[in-house]
């Protein structure tokens, strides 16, 4: 049975939960493993190394991306979680960028993104941001808006993981 790594890295919890519940649902037949970020020494034996991170100005957190940076001639994917539409435009972005958050020396199999629900307090925050009005706007709308990954998106990301790991 192939060897997966989900590591993860969430401040809130949203991109845990989305984790746990797309893990659940893969069941017995699949060896997944997930650990937060701090707690990986090692990546030997893992065939897929999944971080999971939450969006932070359109890219992976800080913590995660130096944990990404660390992974070399691995097959790789991402799981995400942001406050925006995963289907519009600014999740475009982060899907464009992705590729180049890894290492060249591994294999980039894609990613998933989910909702992820911004603490009401850190929204309200957003609107003192040293920032344009429109821009301001637009964040402070998205982190209004936002909510928790659903029980849909658990599904989606399990087969996202699913077809992944069927194929390697
Ligand atoms: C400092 C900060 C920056 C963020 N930047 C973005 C962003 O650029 N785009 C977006 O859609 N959501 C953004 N978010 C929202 C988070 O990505 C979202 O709430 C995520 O689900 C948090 O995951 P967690 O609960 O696992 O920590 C940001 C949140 C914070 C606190």
């Amino acid at each position: 049975m192939k060897k997966i790594l989900i590591a993860y890295s969430s401040k809130t919890g949203n991109t845990l939960k989305l984790c746990k519940n797309a893990v659940a649902l893969l069941g017995d037949g699949y060896d997944v493993e997930l650990k937060t970020i701090d707690e990986i020494n090692t990546l030997e034996g893992y065939d897929l190394v999944v971080p999971a991170f939450w969006v932070d100005r359109a890219t992976a957190n800080r913590a995660a991306k130096k944990f990404i940076k660390q992974i070399k001639n691995k097959n790789v994917a991402f799981i995400a979680t942001l406050a925006a539409d995963p289907a519009g435009e600014h999740a475009a972005k982060v899907r464009q960028h992705a590729p180049s958050l890894a290492d060249q020396s591994n294999i980039y199999k894609g990613i998933f993104l989910a909702r992820g629900k911004v603490d009401p307090k850190i929204a309200e925050r957003t609107k003192f941001l040293p920032l344009g009005k429109k821009l301001k706007d637009r964040i402070y709308e998205s982190s209004i808006n936002s909510r928790e990954p659903n029980e849909a998106e658990f599904n989606s990301c399990a087969q996202f993981l699913k077809e992944i790991i069927d194929a390697l």
